[in-house]
């Protein structure tokens, strides 16, 4: 029997699956209660690539949870990631009916800022209100009660595309969970990293993850601009593999335990020992796997740096970067990302979180933490209990219409 009240967030992710319970506690803050993961096969680049595989790793990671809590989940919010995300801005304009704007007004405006042209293949994943205008007054954020003829919204929209998503809904399903909603990866680890101060004044959110790192920017409050880049954690311990020659379970051990960027001073001449082709020792200097390693990091810090000019970053990112994600923890990483990016940079993980919270206090738990935190923002209705046909909520039946209404 699972309890009311609680959120669970399922991250599925190149590399592992992980499946985060909680619940928000009296005072606004959130308590984590369970956390089950297993590793992830079945996805390449964020997209799932093999149903049944990825099915298995979803499996594992809820029963992860209920050998490990007395929790059952039973419906779960969903990250979704992938070079297939695009977002654009647009806005809608409506008159006021009464004399103030109504909350009836506001989402006439919202409809009209989302009835914009998206192509067969994709589909609506977010409408995020920016701002809205009253008449000729801009900035305002929640014009409810103000006086005017006019209401204009402006919004970011989010889309995906519907195959990648549907996949990962029937994943979902086959491993016996209702979607409660499906919600942008970015989105969800800039909610568990982020400070509201940042989101104000303007912060870039980067998530860099095994398969891809996703990227949202904030300003004003709001999501401004998201994008994925392609690249991850994998690719640097890919390149360890064929520049050492060491089967790719090695290459990820030696990435853990003496990767970095940049030589560290002191172990810059260290020797370090390797298993080669899984049998014979041999030790390199720890130097190689630097020449290995930057040349990466640096193609991907110069793909964040063209994106963060194209969306206005440099000149409203006052609070400059926030690294996350489980490749963000390479050693030095963040140091050659501000002499890459020219802006401040920290490296952010879920915190002041209950329960669990030190388990959870790691960068590649950022998604999973943020999407309860969505969870909680949206209101949610009590999704995991004992009942596995009640609480479909609206979304996914939209979803699975707009699917069915295409074929
Ligand atoms: N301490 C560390 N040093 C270097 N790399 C690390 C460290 N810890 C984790 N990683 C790397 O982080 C990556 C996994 O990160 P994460 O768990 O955030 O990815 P994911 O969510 O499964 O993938 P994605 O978000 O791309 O779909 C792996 O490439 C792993 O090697
Ligand atoms: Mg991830």
């Amino acid at each position: 029997m699972g309890k009311a009240g609680l959120i669970a967030g399922l991250d599925v992710g190149t590399t592992k699956v992980c499946a985060i319970v909680g619940q928000v506690m009296e005072e606004g803050r959130m308590e984590v209660l369970a956390l089950g993961s297993a590793p992830s096969n079945g996805l390449r680049k964020g997209i799932v690539v093999n149903i049944e595989s990825t099915v298995e790793s979803i499996v594992k990671a809820i029963e992860d949870v209920s050998n490990t809590s007395s929790v059952e989940i039973n419906s779960v919010y969903v990250g979704v990631a992938g070079g297939h995300i695009k977002s654009f801005e647009s806005y809608g304009a409506v008159g006021i009916k009464g004399r103030e704007v109504s909350r009836a007004d506001l989402e006439r405006a919202l409809d009209a800022a989302k009835a914009v042209y998206v192509p067969l293949d994709r589909e609506v994943l977010h409408v995020i209100p920016k701002e809205y205008v009253v008449d000729d007054q801009e900035g305002i954020i929640n014009p409810i009660g103000m006086t005017g003829v006019r209401l204009e919204a402006k919004v970011q929209i989010v889309t995906g595309s519907v195959s990648a998503v549907q996949n990962l809904i029937r994943c979902c399903e086959k491993a016996q969970l209702q979607v409660v909603d499906i919600v942008l990866e970015p989105l969800a680890s800039s909610l568990a990293t982020l400070k509201e101060d940042e989101m104000k004044q303007g912060v870039v959110m980067i998530d860099i993850g095994g398969g891809t790192t996703d990227l949202a920017f904030y300003k004003k409050g709001s999501l401004a601009y998201t994008s994925v880049i392609a690249i991850g954690g994998n690719h640097i311990t890919n390149d360890i593999a064929i520049g050492l020659r060491l089967p790719v379970d090695e290459a990820e051990r030696v990435k853990m335990a003496y990767g970095a960027v940049l030589p560290l001073g002191s172990t810059d001449s260290e020797e370090i020992g390797i298993m080669v082709a899984g049998r014979e020792r041999k030790t390199i200097p720890r130097s190689y796997l630097y020449e290995i390693i930057s040349p990466r990091c640096e193609e991907l810090l110069e793909l964040i740096k063209a994106e963060l000019k194209k969306c206005g970053a440099y000149e409203e990112a006052i609070y400059g970067v926030v690294l996350t994600g489980g490749a963000s923890q390479l050693k030095g990483l963040d140091r050659m990302a501000e002499a890459v990016l020219g802006l401040p940079v920290r490296v952010g993980c879920p915190e002041n979180i209950y329960g669990l919270g030190d388990t959870v206090a790691d960068p590649k738990y950022s998604t999973g933490v943020g999407l309860l935190m969505y969870g909680a923002q949206n209101e949610a209705q009590p999704v995991i209990t004992g009942d596995m046909f009640g609480g479909i909520l609206k979304r996914m039946k939209q979803w699975v219409k707009g699917f069915l209404g295409r074929q």
